[in-house]
């Protein structure tokens, strides 16, 4: 049995996938399965157009609704965009920032990121901010200076009080939908560096609280070796969140953590 004081989360990250049809097809085994689980801490976070099909579905069970990004700003001129309000209209409770795929495809700086985690706790949004280092990055052993680059700037703009409710998600890039994982040591060591630099910051008692999820190619046959680790407190899962089955299966994992 693991020793921590924070719940173990699971977390969707669904992408640009699945059309209203596709998500009832998705909820539904979810739902049925572990729709009232409450040992594990379960989001999904669905595209934009699916978030009201997946809000109603998921009323009344202990499944939470995130969403993968937002504009900062209340409302206004910002052709294309959507607001924290808009999706607190929904009933979201998480978003996801400063994916690493915004940040490559997208060009998303970590000062443009700082300001939206700080936004994100203005609207009563939990942020789940992932950091993370590329291939090159490992390769020239810069992943300690980037994570904490990283951390530096993007958490720039919150209190203690905020940062005590953070998620922080480690996404090595060069694990992302590549089917290769950090081994459980490598994801572990970086972890305990978030932690450090949490405790650094913001005090020991602030750093012990903070959800640091793992995510990158996070599967139902290596997830248990992984969120066995003492530092890792849940996946941020992309492709096996599209697979009901995986999902369950990872939820069902990580109870017995
Ligand atoms: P993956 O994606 O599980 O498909 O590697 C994780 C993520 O990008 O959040």
């Amino acid at each position: 049995m693991k020793k921590s004081p924070r719940k173990l989360m699971i977390a969707g990250n669904w992408k640009m996938n699945k059309t209203r049809a596709e998500t009832r097809e998705l909820l539904r085994p979810i739902l049925h399965d572990v729709g009232q689980e409450r040992e594990i801490s379960i989001v999904v976070c669905p595209p934009f157009t699916a978030l009201g099909e997946a809000s109603q579905l998921l009323d009344g069970s202990a499944i939470a609704l995130g969403a993968q990004n937002f504009y900062p700003a209340i409302s206004g001129a910002f052709t294309g965009e959507i607001s924290p309000d808009m999706l607190r209209d929904f009933y979201v409770s998480y978003v996801i920032l400063g994916h690493s795929e915004r940040r490559q495809l997208l060009g998303e700086k970590d000062e443009w990121i700082a300001e939206k985690v700080a936004c994100a706790f203005r609207h009563h949004l939990t942020p789940i901010l992932c950091i993370g280092e590329t291939l090159s990055e490992r390769e020239n052993a810069e992943q300690d200076a980037v994570i904490r680059h990283q951390l530096e700037v993007g958490l720039s703009q919150i209190s203690p009080e905020e940062a005590q409710q953070l998620v922080l998600a480690y996404e090595p890039v060069w694990a992302i939908g590549t089917g290769k994982t950090a081994t459980p040591e490598q994801a572990q060591e970086i972890h305990a560096l978030i932690r450090h630099w949490l405790s650094e910051h913001f005090g020991q008692e602030i750093a012990k609280k903070v959800h640091i999820l793992y995510g990158g190619s996070m599967k139902p046959s290596n997830a248990a070796d992984l969120l066995a680790q003492p530092d890792i407190d849940g996946g941020l899962i992309g492709g096996a969140s599209l697979n009901a089955n995986d999902f369950i299966a990872l939820i069902e994992i990580a109870k017995g953590i």
